[in-house]
């Protein structure tokens, strides 16, 4: 304890040496949500990095998250706390795939998560979060949609739209939200039958069927206040999250082991050091990053 309070000293100082701000995800840990000036989604995380005036971002969260705060921000120093901090899914769509699709279906606009990396971006019309997915898609003027790479979310929004949403890789998905099942709706039920189930778009078809909301982190957060007992669908940090917004509201996890790896890879350690030695830098090639900022700048502009 003494451990981290001395720590998080250490990094407030030199937040103010570095002139550096922190933005983190959703499911960093607690302490590192702590010291962060700003914690949000992805889409929240992507609006807050256009207007960062500090000089140094250091990005709490994934790699690909990082990669659009460096896209959105070419001047600014991006460091990522731990090179390892990457996610699992966005590292399942390749350039390869998108043109396969694009072969098939050539007039479909390609529409990619922003959880996928900076070069299969830069092969996207528009990227979308689980926040504006819906709203981007619809307004898209094309039946046909080419999505990827999460396959749970691309299920979502062609429910929602009545669209035809042709998934890039077949079977893209997160494995953390993959992992909830009809059994962990169940019991959740079983267990809390007051609460509601607020589900993110990346779970199964068969959970999302039970769902009382589906939503965005960020949309879990907005919507908590309809209700006062909620059993979440989602990385498990999400209720730490939740619970400190809403001290007076009961979250449940639904799953204690929905772990997302990457995200925990950032300890306080991780950014102390950071800050203390500027690594580890982000960069992406600018050939690659003008082709990207312009489907995230549509993105950010279309919603
Ligand atoms: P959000 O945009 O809802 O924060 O989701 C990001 C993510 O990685 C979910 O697994
Ligand atoms: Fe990627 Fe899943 Fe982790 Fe989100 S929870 S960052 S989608 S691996």
């Amino acid at each position: 304890m003494e451990k981290i309070e001395e720590l998080k000293r250490k990094i407030e100082k030199l937040k103010k040496d570095r002139n550096a701000i922190i933005l983190a995800h959703n499911y960093q840990l607690p302490e590192v949500q702590d010291v962060a000036d700003f914690v949000g989604d992805s889409l929240e995380l992507a609006r807050r990095a256009t207007k960062v005036d500090a000089e140094v971002i250091v990005f709490a969260g994934v790699d690909f998250m990082a990669e659009t705060a460096k896209i959105l921000n070419p001047d600014k120093i991006v460091l990522i706390p731990n090179k390892r901090a990457t996610c699992a899914m966005a590292n399942m769509l390749k350039v390869k795939h998108i043109l396969e699709a694009k072969k098939k279906y050539p007039n479909a606009p390609v529409v990619l998560y922003v959880n996928s990396t900076a070069e299969t971006k830069a092969y996207a019309d528009v990227t979308v979060t689980s926040a504006n997915a819906v709203d981007i898609i619809k307004k898209l003027n094309s039946d046909v949609i080419i999505f990827g790479p999460d396959k749970n979310l691309a299920h979502y929004v062609a429910k929602v739209t009545g669209k035809t949403i042709i998934p890039v890789p077949p079977e893209g998905h997160c494995y953390v939200h993959k992992k909830f099942t009809i059994e962990d709706v169940e019991r959740a039920k079983r267990l809390y039958p007051n609460a509601k189930l607020m589900v993110h778009p990346e779970c199964n078809p068969e959970v999302q069927e039970h769902a009382d909301i589906i939503v965005s982190t960020g949309g879990m957060i907005r919507r908590a206040c309809e209700w006062d007992e909620w059993v979440v669908f989602t990385e498990r940090e999400m209720v730490y999250r939740l619970s400190k917004l809403y001290p007076n509201k009961k979250f449940y996890p639904a799953k204690e082991d929905a772990v997302c790896v990457g995200m925990k890879a950032i300890t306080l350690q991780h950014v102390y050091e950071s800050l203390r030695d500027m690594k580890y830098e982000v960069t992406v090639p600018e050939e690659i990053a003008e082709k990207a900022r312009k489907a995230i700048e549509r993105m950010l502009e279309m919603s």
